[in-house]
């Protein structure tokens, strides 16, 4: 019999060298339902990739002097490599600079066009180039773009236009119909609440002031709306109206996109409006997960915590890692990240509760029973209470594991860990040992020790890809049989007469302080800092001045330190209106674009600043000056009426630190 298939995704991740723990976060989650489907037998596709056109890309590979296609060469190995580090079993990984998803986006753009879904026309309206998004007038909050409260372009250009519009009643109706369709629900609401009842405009999807997309065959000169060739990406990848298309009628329609909240509008408005108006069925789900920050907010922006994962996963171990990210915080709500969490829970969770189950009951039986459980013992105390606990853990994980609900599905894995360590403490195997009568009752209390253990270890199968077989080597199981994912359904599995090896602790405890003290020098001594107020120059030279410059006032290396500087290169100048001491800058930042406001302009003329590498204060609160946000500040030294920036003494990479 064919098996059943199941269909996932992660969003596609737009190429940068920065991806960060958060982004680890959706394609660890999508890995532990493939890794679990598979272990029930399903027949698993599992999909990610890069997100790799738009006008974003392109003015960062201009600003580094490099093609785009050599920018994304370059970081998307690097994706790749870390997602080999994570053990991610992806079955594919798309590009959408790849041939076949070119091809695939033009017919269906041409598709579309053929049959009066898009159409030319003017567009003129807002786009906010990080977010790629286009807006409305009337969607701007206070002028910027409501998602990310970034600046926002004005663009007037020749476009093709979706109908949107045409699709707004299905649409509607489908998700009505449908409750399972957009998860969690209250994403569901904000989706009809929000976007579709107030009414759905018809979309502009095509550019023509930048060529870094796919170009429309028919149109020279237009290249396709970044969101339509991205959201494509999940039916190119399966060969969608190529020659080959049996992957996409094997796998389609996919059983659940995932990905965090602030992109569920794309996937659950434009979509399936595009797939309804191809005449494909719909995506079964799209769940929309919160944001794991850290305290000080989002994670690309603060420091004093670790959250490069590479980093993590070598510090602390890959299923140490995954663990946290699952366990931590519900799915579906936002979180906090810190390295301190992280490494209590480590040795919590893992060290203490299951590492040290493990090493206790292989160290007892190689002592009681040099080291082979001889029998099934004698029945006692405690038994029947300790097999329904475990026995009923299966079926509860499964049924979580189906609802994506993994903290509440590790939960309960670690429900049935405590009650197993109470057991030992129940049966006290020390006290047994004391008579050589008990020695039955010993044997069924290491029995039932092993035995839950091996359940266990099924069970964390789909969250760790390294643990089980650590935890099997230590019971001796080799017979991969004994551990199927429907045999921690069975109870008496474990074979009698198997030959426990003692190994190293799996999760050995890290002693936090000094972990901590470690991770401060990593992080160059930062600490989230969620006051650093931003004082323009002038003030904050005349604060300097109100005290006395004794010994209180000295600095220590580590306040220093709270001072992110970075080299930054001016990629734009321009005079801000009505404001004669200020320039509007942006400024290249590494892989990041800043706009900083700066009293220079009787200084500087705009023009002689571009190209210029400047210092940034990189972690100051943002301020409006004159209305517009300034993300920071350049430094400059000043005497009387003079003032010069300062610069760095011969070229660095952009972004590089400077102490
Ligand atoms: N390229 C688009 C997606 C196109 S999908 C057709 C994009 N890319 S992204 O690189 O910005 O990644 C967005 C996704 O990364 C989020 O939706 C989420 O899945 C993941 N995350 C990035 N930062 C995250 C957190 N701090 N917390 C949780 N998820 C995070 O948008």
């Amino acid at each position: 019999m064919p098996k059943n298939t199941f269909y996932i995704t992660t969003p596609i991740y737009y190429p940068s060298d920065k991806l960060h723990i958060g982004h680890s976060y959706t394609t660890v989650a999508a890995d532990t339902v493939a890794r679990y489907k598979r272990l029930r037998g399903y027949d698993v596709m599992f999909l990610t990739g890069t997100d790799e056109h738009g006008q974003k890309i392109q003015r960062i590979a201009e600003a580094k002097g490099i093609t785009p296609q050599q920018y994304v060469d370059n970081i998307v190995e690097g994706i790749q490599e870390l997602w080999k580090l994570m053990k991610i079993t992806n079955d594919r990984f798309i590009r959408t600079t790849d041939s076949q998803h070119v091809e695939t986006v033009q017919k269906m753009f041409k598709k579309l066009y053929d049959q009066g879904d898009i159409y030319k026309s003017q567009y003129e309206g807002w786009y906010c180039t990080p977010c790629e998004s286009f807006w409305t007038k009337t969607q701007l909050v206070d002028g910027k773009c409501p998602d990310c409260g970034r600046e926002v372009e004005l663009t007037k250009e020749e476009s093709y236009f979706f109908r949107l519009s045409k699709y707004q009643d299905r649409l509607i109706k489908h998700i009505e119909d449908n409750p399972d369709f957009i998860q969690p629900a209250s994403r569901q609401n904000e989706m009809l609440n929000n976007f579709l009842r107030p009414g759905l405009e018809d979309l502009c999807v095509s550019r023509t002031t930048f060529n870094w997309g796919i170009p429309v065959t028919f149109d020279e000169g237009h290249v396709v709306y970044v969101w339509v060739d991205a959201l494509s990406n999940y039916i190119s990848a399966l060969g969608y109206m190529s020659s080959d298309d049996s992957a996409y009628r094997k796998y389609w329609p996919a059983d659940v996109h995932l990905m965090a909240k602030e992109i569920v509008r794309f996937h659950s408005i434009i979509w399936p409006a595009l797939l309804m108006a191809l005449g494909e069925p719909l995506p079964k789900q799209i769940f929309g997960h919160g944001w794991l920050l850290l305290e000080g907010g989002k994670m690309s922006k603060s420091k004093g915590n670790v959250v490069d994962p590479a980093v993590l996963v070598r510090k602390y171990g890959l299923d140490a890692v995954r663990y946290f990210l699952m366990r931590e915080v519900p799915f579906g709500s936002d979180g906090i990240f810190s390295n301190e969490a992280m490494i209590n829970r480590i040795n919590s969770d893992l060290a203490n509760d299951l590492g040290n189950l493990v090493s206790r009951t292989v160290a007892m039986i190689e002592k009681y029973f040099n080291g082979s459980v001889p029998g099934k013992g004698e029945p006692g105390s405690f038994d029947n209470d300790l097999k329904s606990v475990v026995a009923a853990t299966p079926a509860k994980v499964e049924e979580l594991l189906d609802r994506l609900q993994f903290s509440s599905a590790l939960a309960e894995i670690w429900k049935t860990i405590s009650r197993i360590n109470k057991y030992i403490d129940e049966t006290m195997p020390w006290v047994l040992a004391k008579e050589e009568e008990n020695n039955r009752r010993l044997q069924a209390v290491m029995y039932n020790l092993a035995e839950s253990i091996r359940i266990v270890s099924v069970l964390i199968q789909p969250f760790m890809p390294e643990t089980p077989e650590k935890i099997w080597h230590q019971l001796g199981i080799e017979d991969l049989s004994l551990v199927s994912w429907d045999s921690a359904k069975n109870w008496g599995v474990y074979p009698i007469g198997l030959r426990v090896n003692r190994g190293e602790a799996i999760f050995p405890r890290i002693d936090l302080k000094k972990e901590l003290e470690e991770l401060s020098k990593l992080t160059g001594g930062m600490q989230p800092s969620a006051n650093s107020s931003h004082v323009p120059e002038t003030q904050a030279a005349e604060k300097q001045q109100e005290k006395p410059q004794g010994e209180e006032d000295l600095i220590s290396i580590e306040d220093f330190a709270k001072v992110d500087l970075r080299v930054a290169k001016v990629l734009e100048a321009e005079k801000v209106e009505g404001a004669d001491k200020l320039l509007k800058l942006k400024l290249e930042v590494g892989a990041e674009v800043r706009q900083v406001v700066s009293g220079i302009a009787k200084h500087y003329a705009p023009q002689d600043l571009i190209g210029k590498h400047v210092i940034l204060v990189a972690n100051l609160k943002p301020v409006k000056l004159k209305g517009i946000e300034s993300q920071g500040m350049i430094l400059a030294a000043s005497a009387d009426r003079d003032l010069a920036l300062a610069t760095i003494d011969k070229n660095m990479d952009s972004g590089s630190k400077i102490r």
